[in-house]
């Protein structure tokens, strides 16, 4: 079986958010079952290029006229390919992949994700590296919908399309679709056209042959108008070809091995974790003090993710015996808000602002608890994360949260099932309520370390997800 795995963003070569940790986890694991699969992504200007596998330029494709170069390297730590869309859009420009430096997205962000597309199909169906033509072409939210599209008149490749997140869509007006150059057959309303505007998401949900998305909860929250931005009544109708696969953890978390912390621990050498709790306190300028509960937050500071209310939260309980430690980047109000409270409460409150990966693995190391209160969660990785680490997590039930975290309750503490906190109407009180929960459980310290056990003995190894991923391959390829 020959996948083409699509995506805008892979860790380690270049990351904003959860989907670069998956486009860098379950090829791998696709790939230990036996499959051919490669990775195609932007070359873009920042990223990390592995020295024991320098870019070599294997071909040249021309998009619309414009020449395109394919430089080719290897997803560090294994065989992968990662094929680089070489064009002056992704490679001349430093920083995020979507937005400027004023924090803006990109004005041309839709001919660049066109492009990609374009470049994609073409590099899937003309056989430019060693007469290699994949059987699916597995995409990856809005920045890779135009790609099933673009497929719409061909049989083959196939397409998967994967929705990380429904809430970003690439919404352009019609002006946009001109400038494109796309089909008229496309501007439809069983195919692109969006409420007078394109969109590009839709784009892969109508023309791909199978969706899936990140978490089971999450497959049927989308179909509702709560969770379905627009498009519930879309996927309701495509039903019977929708799919909830939940995300894994990838091999660079894991408390064991992980290099980025202060102390390797494991589940039975767990009392380790207190020395990346303190090193944590005293980097951070808080009390240093083992024996205060610490509640840690990392994430995209944005609503989605609930920080206003942990925010308003944190405020009001400025009586508690608990340290937070938060580390994020997003909007300005957000990011202001969190300063102002860790001036005014310095040794409660540490925030770092700004993307930091070597912190965040410390964060995780060192928490007590992680506090994850989003209004939605397609998935979730930093409660995986969590539960790896130790850090109990304190999450809203929806999604992937709730697909993978275990209130703990009286029945769930005697049958050890329990492994977090879930919220199940999120409001500021109830922010507040689970983080007074969380603080009498860890001052009940058996129950509390037996809790964190539990977690760090679960299994979520990317092979099972793949497996899932693997299935739908072979359904949609026999049609
Ligand atoms: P999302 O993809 O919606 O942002 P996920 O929980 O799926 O949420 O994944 C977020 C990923 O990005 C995690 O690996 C998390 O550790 C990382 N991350 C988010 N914000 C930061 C930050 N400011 N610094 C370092 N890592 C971050
Ligand atoms: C998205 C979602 C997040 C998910 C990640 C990876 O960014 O917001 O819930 O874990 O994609 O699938």
């Amino acid at each position: 079986m020959k996948i083409l795995f699509a995506t805008s963003e892979i860790y380690p070569l270049i990351k904003t958010g959860g989907l670069a940790d998956v486009s860098g986890a379950l090829p791998k694991a696709l790939a230990q079952l036996g499959i051919d699969v490669r990775v195609v992504t932007p070359r873009y200007a920042s990223l990390k290029i592995d020295q024991e596998h320098p870019l070599q330029t294997i071909g040249n494709l021309s998009i619309l006229g414009q020449p395109i170069e394919i430089a080719q390297t290897l997803l560090p730590g294994s065989n992968v390919p990662v094929y680089l869309v070489d064009h002056p859009v992704f490679s001349a420009r430093q920083g995020n992949p979507y937005m400027g430096p004023d924090g803006n997205p990109w004005h041309d962000n839709p001919e660049r994700f066109a492009l990609f597309c374009r470049a994609v199909v073409s590099l899937a169906t003309s056989a430019l590296v060693d007469d290699w033509v994949p059987d699916v072409i597995h995409c990856n939210d809005w920045q890779t919908g135009l790609i099933p599209a673009l497929l719409s008149e061909s049989s083959t490749p196939k397409t998967l399309f994967t929705i990380h997140n429904l809430a970003y869509q690439g919404v352009y007006d019609r002006n946009t679709f001109e400038r494109l150059g796309l089909p008229w057959s496309l501007w439809k309303e069983n195919a692109l056209e969006y409420w007078g505007n394109m969109s590009f998401l839709k784009g892969g949900i109508v023309f791909s042959d199978f969706i899936t998305t990140v978490s089971p909860t999450y497959a049927e929250e989308f179909q509702t108008p709560e969770f379905g931005y627009g498009l519930d009544g879309l996927l309701s109708h495509k039903k019977d070809r929708v799919r909830g696969i939940l995300n894994g953890i990838g091999d660079d978390w894991d408390p064991e091995t992980d290099p980025f912390i202060q102390k390797n621990y494991s589940i039975t050498q767990l009392d380790d974790k207190t020395v990346n709790k303190t090193e944590l306190q005293s980097l951070l300028g808080l009390p240093v003090d083992a024996d205060i509960p610490l509640v840690v937050h990392i994430g995209r500071l944005v609503e989605q993710k609930g920080i206003d209310l942990l925010i308003q939260a944190i405020k009001e309980l400025d009586d508690r015996r608990v340290q937070f430690a938060i580390l994020g980047s997003g909007e300005k109000r957000f990011e202001n808000a969190l300063q102002s409270i860790n001036h005014k409460r310095p040794d409660q409150v540490a925030v770092r602002i700004g993307y930091d990966e070597s912190l965040a693995h410390q964060l995780e190391a060192a928490g007590d608890a992680f506090i994850m209160p989003s209004r939605f969660e397609p998935c979730g990785l930093n409660q995986l994360y969590s539960l790896k680490y130790g850090a109990i997590p304190i999450v809203h039930r929806v999604g992937g949260l709730a697909d993978t975290v275990k209130h703990i309750h009286p029945n769930s503490i005697d049958d050890h099932s329990a492994t977090g906190i879930v919220i199940d109407h999120l409001d500021v009180n109830a922010i507040k309520w689970a983080l007074d929960y969380f603080i009498s459980i860890y001052n009940n310290r058996e129950i509390f370390k037996d809790i964190q056990k539990q977690g760090m003995a679960e299994d979520h190894n990317w092979i099972v997800s793949a497996k899932a991923y693997s299935d739908i391959y072979t359904e949609i390829i026999q049609g």
